[in-house]
């Protein structure tokens, strides 16, 4: 109950940052991966977690989603200890993740898409309603199978599933990839729009550059430990350095 009750408390105004990670420790059986992770989410903020391959990120992503059980440290929502909560308690609780990679079914269409996220009960009227508002182009390929869409709609179709749960947190990995800069302008924008709605949004990606224009805050995740954490612009500057080990 506890752990279902975050969402609403969004509403009715608790300061606690929506996610906060404390010293988190996590990795593959044996293998550790995160040495000591820090990173805050405010409500409404998003905050863009950038670093070179291998670094961690998306281990952190899983990691907060639940995927992951941590070794060490603590996940708080709201102020709540969520550490060792399943996937599928997270989910219903608000944390949303799009993965690396395209996360649409390739074989039904774009409404089969949306509707597979009605099944728990959610209105398919005003799941459609919503994709089609955010993302009109979607609505001329309504009967396309995903599969078959562009990079770029297949992400859209991501996002708008996501969205139709209405989440707190949308946790999203490497929306840019092997996409053209353009489309991902597009798509950040998109994302802007939906922070301003009140979501709290935790960005990862290799590169500032496609994240520059929607995100608040930025921090840079090297070795599976956060270097620093700041303004965008400045982060940009010092993300190079790291690329090319200079520190
Ligand atoms: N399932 C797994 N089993 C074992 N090790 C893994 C597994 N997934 C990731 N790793 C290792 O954990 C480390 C961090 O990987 P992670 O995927 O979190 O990096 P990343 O920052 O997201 O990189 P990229 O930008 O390439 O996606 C890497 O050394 C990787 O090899
Ligand atoms: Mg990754």
């Amino acid at each position: 109950m506890a752990i279902q009750t975050f969402v609403h408390e969004q509403q009715i105004g608790v300061e606690q940052p929506l996610l906060e990670i404390v010293n988190l420790h996590a990795g593959y059986g044996i293998i550790d991966v995160l040495h000591g992770v820090d990173l805050t989410v405010e409500r409404g903020q998003v905050f863009a977690l950038l670093g070179p391959n291998g670094a961690g990120k998306s281990t952190t992503l899983k990691t907060a989603c639940g995927q992951i059980v941590p070794t060490s440290g603590s996940i708080l929502m709201s102020g709540k200890e969520m550490n060792g909560t399943p996937p599928d308690v997270l989910s219903r609780a608000g944390v949303c993740l799009i993965p690396e990679g395209h996360s649409v079914f390739p074989n039904l269409t774009v409404e089969e898409n949306l509707r597979m996220n009605t099944y728990s009960g959610t209105n398919f009227d005003e799941v459609r309603e919503r994709a089609y508002t955010q993302f009109p182009q979607l609505k001329e390929r309504s009967k396309q199978r995903a599969g078959t869409l562009s990079g770029g709609e297949q992400q859209m179709l991501a996002l708008s599933r996501a969205i139709s749960t209405d989440p707190a947190l949308l946790m999203l990995d490497e929306l840019s990839i092997g996409l053209a800069p353009i489309i991902v302008e597009e798509l950040y924008e998109q994302v802007g729009q939906l922070a301003k709605s009140g979501l709290s949004i935790l960005i990862v990606e290799q590169f500032a550059q496609s994240v520059l224009g929607v995100a608040d805050v930025a921090a840079i995740m090297l070795h599976g430990k956060i270097l620093k954490t700041g303004d965008p612009e400045n982060i940009a500057e010092e993300l190079t350095s790291a690329y090319l080990g200079i520190q």
